[in-house]
């Protein structure tokens, strides 16, 4: 069998995008309840102030993912409801809920798997000292970590450090499509090294905390393909892979940049503060798993033998970057041969396999899929059924992917789709849908936020219950 026994069938989600209760018992704001309340940064201004309640009615989710046989459920604490100002006070409702939480997973028997990061930073500490541009931050994160391994490390054994460091630095300060709304590729580079070595320290404490635990980061792991076998794509191919996955991944798992990262950098005119400490700090901090998250792949040519023109879409929000200084070492571009979804994100299963091979290949760590899914739009018939054969082809092709790679010799410890319920996505409102439950909501009107189970969370529960044999 291809799958091991106690392998993670599960799914994933994020506190800001499905708790809601922004301003209840205690909690403080966050960066993305600020930000999203400013008109013209998210599509059609929607906020997760509600998102879909999953702060009431957790219980109610939870009897859901029971009755599908889900094994797994992979959901981020929000910083600032557990500490409304970063450090410092602790907001024991916050605690409190998320202990209720882990608990009714545990007694249906579902393991949570913990998420710490997962984009909401404490406003409070992005107006004392610009967040995640300072080095002080090390300090709360690690507080904050450590905070949360004394409350829940005898509870939950796998835990998730930062969701997709390199989604919100790129988005954050590269992008300007994520708060602080940034566009500046040297302070993206700094604000990344910053976070690498937040991380480096979380995972050296929980070593301390959380002996029988198990802890990686969640990378957006996007394979790069080369759009010819022209010698010029192919070297801005090996350019991109140094940039957008090796800048990130040999931090994380050999605790040192390579001196390709430090001189591609120099090249385009961008300097690393990297400190004598720094080294001392990185070392050592290898996690236990690289977390995946998987969702396209992408392919890269020069800026000179690029053709196609950059897609304008009007149902998400796009950036208005222009001339990154990686321009001058390779650009995105269009994959002929693979299929787009309706925002534009290639559809390529065997992407997955690849990426679990290259992973395994370089590095060497077990690897868990801490998410993967298709946003799409469903629609709710009037005897509520959802036919959404279109997520059920989808997710079959990428657990046959997953397959194929553990056949190949990889290690894969889970598989956590995104997402389990529909929920709030950052850019895209609530019309692009993952889950296998439809939350009946939407830009407008949060209605009453009823659940209805999809055509795919009957064929997810056939794969759990068969442990991947009936696809
Ligand atoms: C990942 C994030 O980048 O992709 C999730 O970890 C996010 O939080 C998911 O929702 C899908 O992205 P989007 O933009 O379609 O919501």
């Amino acid at each position: 069998m291809a799958f091991q026994k106690d392998f993670l069938w599960g799914s994933a989600s994020a506190a800001y995008q499905i708790e809601g209760a922004a301003n209840i018992d205690g909690k403080g704001p966050s960066i993305w309840d600020i930000y999203s309340n400013i008109p013209g940064n998210t599509f059609k201004n929607t906020t997760g102030e509600v998102a879909i309640d999953f702060y009431h009615k957790f219980e109610e989710d939870i009897a859901l993912m029971k009755e599908m046989g889900l094994k797994a459920y992979r959901f981020s604490v929000s910083w600032p409801r557990v500490l409304p100002k970063g450090k410092g006070e602790v907001n024991a409702k916050g605690i409190e809920f998320y202990h209720k939480v882990i608990d009714t997973l545990i007694d249906n028997g579902i393991e949570p798997i913990l998420t710490v990061y997962h984009w909401d930073l404490p406003q409070a500490l992005q107006d004392e000292y610009a967040g995640w541009e300072s080095r002080e931050i090390i300090k709360d994160f690690t507080n904050y970590c450590i905070l949360l391994y004394k409350e829940y490390g005898d509870k939950v054994k796998h835990w998730v450090t930062l969701n997709e460091q390199n989604i919100f630095t790129t988005l954050g300060y590269l992008l300007a499509l994520h708060p602080p709304k940034v566009m500046d590729f040297q302070r993206f580079i700094n604000v990344n090294h910053i976070a690498n070595l937040a991380n480096a320290a979380a995972i050296k404490e929980f070593r301390k905390y959380v002996p029988n635990g198990l802890v990686g980061p969640s990378f957006a792991y996007s394979p790069i393909y080369a759009k010819s076998e022209h010698p010029e794509d192919v070297l801005a191919m090996e350019n991109a892979v140094e940039l957008q996955n090796y800048l990130w991944m040999d931090v994380y798992a050999n605790g040192e940049y390579s001196p390709l990262h430090i001189n591609l950098l120099k090249k385009i005119g961008i300097n690393l503060d990297l400190r004598d400490e720094d080294i001392e700090l990185l070392k050592d901090s290898r996690p236990d798993f690289m977390g995946v998250n998987y969702y396209q792949s992408t392919t890269v040519t020069t800026r000179e033998r690029k053709q196609d023109e950059e897609e304008k879409l009007t149902n998400t929000v796009q950036s208005e970057a222009k001339n990154l200084p990686t321009d001058k070492l390779f650009v995105n571009c269009k994959n002929a041969h693979a299929k787009y979804t309706d925002w534009g994100w290639t559809i390529d299963p065997i992407g997955l396999q690849v990426s679990i091979r290259r992973i395994t290949s370089r590095y060497n760590l077990p690897i868990l899929i801490t998410e993967n899914g298709l946003g799409a739009y469903d629609t709710l018939e009037e005897n509520g059924e959802i036919h959404d054969e279109y997520r059920i082809n989808y997710l079959k092709e990428h657990v046959e992917a997953i397959k194929s790679a553990i056949e190949d010799g990889a290690e894969v410890l889970g598989y956590c789709t995104w997402s389990f319920q529909d929920l709030f996505s950052w850019l895209n409102g609530y019309a692009k849908r993952y889950g296998f439950v439809y939350v009946d909501r939407d830009e407008e009107s949060e209605k009453e936020l009823k659940r209805y189970k999809k055509d795919s969370f009957y064929w997810y529960k056939n794969v759990i219950e068969s442990n991947g044999e009936k696809i």
